[in-house]
């Protein structure tokens, strides 16, 4: 187990890594389940007496949402309700002199880690330890809390770091996502009964890996978003050519296709594919088609349809456990949200264990107004959350674990 916040005396140096990694829109930053989850690691730190120094990353090198951390603090900042101070420097002369000026219970963030060299290239953590950006930012610090659970498959000089040169802790959102998303594939052969897994998302290759992985575990995957249109253009449906970014579906249809329909012939039973689904018809509203009824290629699907919601909610209801990867069609628009809502809403009616995660899934609840009470644990990460599933090491994780040993 890792040292955790408990074991972290009050009134020190504390830096902290986070991630605040988040969907950019035209150059403006999106708000979502992250921010009011660290609020929470930043706030407990702060009224403990720290000085807290935050470390956080924004897309990467080359990318459109490759940008300046300064709107990640104002939106913070209203989570914490506390200042958040902000420096467009990582471990320069400015970074340092905000450093120390901070005054017990202040604030501070950093600039995108991934704006300094040192950070991104995969090393061990004995590597990243000796990095000028570990090597200069230590001395300032009593203690390094690593709470980027969603960022823990990553070996970059923030988060491996700087566990070796400081005491290290695991902030809340990393202690509580590790313990439940490790849990899974645990919990799913463990449990009595239905164990059911909603499969949904844009990345089919996760798909692939998850069913390969977790199949022994898991009696009915409910299959949705992009793998479900792969999946039914495997049982040899002409679905989805003419939406959205077909470079992506096509690429991915290439990838999976033989996978894709050795599953379907081999191990069919064990998957529920939607039976109709909703497209935007030409007055950009949503319409919806039984599979039964397509003759040709098909506008693709947007969100499954509702006919599919009635016959996936009784399994749900029915099940001992629910897990969730990914959205089953396109909640962020209003139209396309109903698959993902009504499976998520049965999910939290139901008395059974759920985990809901996989990249922005989350968000669905905080758009429309689920309470995440109802839930055993809900996931902000994506590819750390799918790496737990599929039993691959967070090698972040793992470091905080060897430290504290
Ligand atoms: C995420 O948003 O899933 C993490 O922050 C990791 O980001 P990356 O995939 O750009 O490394």
């Amino acid at each position: 187990a890792f040292n955790t916040l408990d074991d972290l005396a009050d009134g020190q140096r504390v830096l902290v890594r986070v991630d605040l990694n988040s969907p950019v829109e035209d150059g403006v930053v999106q708000d979502n389940h992250r921010f009011d989850r660290y609020a929470e690691t930043v706030r407990e730190l702060a009224d403990r007496d720290n000085k807290v120094v935050l470390m956080a990353h924004q897309g990467r090198p080359g990318r459109d949402d490759f940008v300046s951390l300064d709107q990640h603090a104002e939106i913070l900042e209203e989570y914490v309700g506390k200042p958040i101070n902000f420096v467009e420097d990582i471990y320069g002369d400015d970074a340092i002199d905000a450093i120390e000026a901070l005054d017990a219970g202040e604030i501070l963030l950093l600039e995108n880690t991934r704006m300094a060299d040192d950070e991104l290239p995969e090393k061990a953590p004995e590597e990243h330890a000796k990095s000028d950006f570990v090597q200069t930012l230590s001395p300032y610090f009593d203690a390094f809390v690593n709470d980027a659970y969603s960022a823990a498959h990553r070996a970059h000089a923030s988060t491996v770091g700087f566990a070796l040169e400081l005491p290290a802790y695991a902030g809340r959102v990393m202690e509580a996502e590790y313990e439940y998303n490790t849990g899974v594939a645990e919990r799913a052969r463990e449990t009595e009964g239905q164990v059911t897994m909603v499969l949904g998302g844009n990345k089919s290759e996760d798909v692939i890996s998850v069913v390969n992985n977790l199949g022994d575990a898991i009696d009915t995957f409910l299959i949705g978003g992009l793998p479900g249109e792969l999946f039914l253009r495997a049982e040899g449906y002409p679905v989805g050519m003419d939406v959205g970014d077909m470079d992506l579906l096509d690429d991915q249809w290439e990838e999976t296709k033989d996978t894709l329909e050795d599953l379907v012939e081999n191990r069919r039973d064990e998957f529920e594919l939607p039976t109709d689904f909703a497209y935007e018809d030409a007055a950009d509203e949503r319409a919806e088609i039984a599979l039964a009824d397509i003759e040709e290629k098909e506008t693709g699907y947007l969100d499954i349809g509702h006919d599919t919601i009635e016959s996936y909610v009784p399994i749900i209801e029915d099940s001992e456990a629910v897990f969730v990867k990914g959205a089953v069609g396109v909640f962020e628009d209003e139209r396309f949200a109903d698959g993902t809502v009504e499976l998520i809403e049965a999910i939290g009616r139901t008395d059974c264990f759920s985990v809901v995660g996989g990249g922005d899934t989350a968000r669905t609840l905080s758009m429309y107004g689920l309470s995440e009470d109802n839930y055993d644990h809900i996931s902000i990460a994506g590819g750390a959350y799918l790496n737990a599933l599929t039993g691959q090491e967070l090698e972040a994780a793992e470091v905080l674990i060897e430290q504290a040993n």
